[in-house]
């Protein structure tokens, strides 16, 4: 017998207001077609005014309680992943605590930009093997607009707002992987690439600060380092391509996530993907693709689900979760 951390509930929250390429180019020297075709987005949320990330966190949470018919009280404790938190602090994760009407239990941010999903699945995966918390919310939610140079045309087209959670529980499992739940996880972080996507704001700075980013340089090391990410974890636990049902990727851009395939050889019909609607939702990308893959009926009970992402740090994982 095993203690495993099996997904029980998803949900996602994407702001009203609806973004189109098109916008950019009455702003911008930019074409729906460039975006297109270098990045695969064609619309993104945008927050409204006043909007903040724990509200969509908080809404992305009730989706996922739902989905799980639990209610607050039922978890233990709510891990987010943002690099958008509303505050310097307290963290975001306790404003969600408490818009959800969760009274006990603990609750905190993860920062690892893009790959903040897969690092707050990893240590909610933890909590639960521990036996420090029997289930965990883990929510991705980000306000990347209110970060974004709207001047700068090779990085604010790229990204979006959004939320999605994923409730955890601890069941028993046999210790094979044939077990529903978290089955391995790999993370990583190079500092060395700390200034190839950043924001140039923060407490040293005392404002807040735009996204910067040498896009051609992060691409380089995305397929390479997502592709080696995915095969490490697999392999922990014994799996490769041919076991997978769906990758889940990050959705930075389609060029990224074909490329990642085809080094794991998994074909196009067994990856989500988001991106085209969503744009880059940096943490909040990942369970915005798993609820939408839910909802949409590809993701089903006992398939194999590969995530992996990238983002700023350098900082990057993958988890395998038999769903
Ligand atoms: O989530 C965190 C991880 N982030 C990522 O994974 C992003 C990784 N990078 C990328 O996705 C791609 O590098 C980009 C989509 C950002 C850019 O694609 P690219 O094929 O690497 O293009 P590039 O940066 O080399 O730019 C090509 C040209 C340049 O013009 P010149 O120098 O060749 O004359 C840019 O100035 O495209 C120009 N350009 C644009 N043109 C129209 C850059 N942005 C735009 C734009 N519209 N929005």
């Amino acid at each position: 017998m095993q203690i495993r951390a099996v997904v029980r509930g998803v949900g996602h929250y994407l702001p009203e207001r609806i973004v189109e390429n098109s916008e950019f180019e009455t702003m911008l020297d930019t074409s729906d077609q460039w975006i297109r075709s270098r990045s695969g987005i064609e619309r993104r949320h945008f927050a409204a005014e006043g909007e903040t990330t724990s509200d969509l966190a908080a809404a992305a949470g009730r989706a996922a309680l739902d989905d799980a018919g639990m209610e607050a009280n039922d978890i233990d404790a709510i891990v987010l992943a943002t690099s958008t938190a509303d505050l310097t602090f307290p963290s975001a994760a306790t404003m969600v605590q408490h818009k959800l009407g969760m009274t006990r239990g603990f609750a905190y941010d993860m920062q690892a930009v893009c790959a903040g999903f897969v690092f707050a699945l990893s240590n909610a995966n933890a909590l639960i093997l521990s036996g420090q918390a029997k289930r965990v919310m883990v929510i991705g939610a980000e306000t990347f607009s209110r970060i974004l140079d709207m001047t700068d045309r090779g990085t604010c087209v790229l990204f979006g707002d959004g939320a999605g959670a994923l409730i955890l529980e601890a069941q028993e499992g046999e210790g094979t992987v044939e077990d529903r739940g978290i089955l391995a996880t790999d993370l990583n972080s190079d500092g060395k690439y700390c200034d190839i996507l950043y924001v140039d704001g923060g407490v040293s700075t005392g404002t807040t600060g735009v996204l910067k980013m040498q896009g051609k340089e992060v691409f380089r090391h995305a397929v390479e380092k997502l592709a080696d990410t995915a095969h490490r974890s697999m392999a922990q636990v014994g799996l490769d391509h041919d076991d997978v049902d769906w990758i889940v990727p990050h959705q930075a851009n389609i060029r990224i996530i074909k490329g990642t395939a085809n080094r794991l050889k998994v074909p196009m019909e067994r990856v989500i993907q988001t991106v085209q609607d969503h744009g880059n939702t940096s943490a909040a990308s990942i369970p915005l693709a798993l609820s939408v893959g839910k909802q949409e009926g590809k993701i089903q009970p006992g398939q194999l689900v590969v995530t992996e992402a990238i983002g700023g740090g350098l900082a990057w994982g993958s988890v395998v979760i038999r769903w």
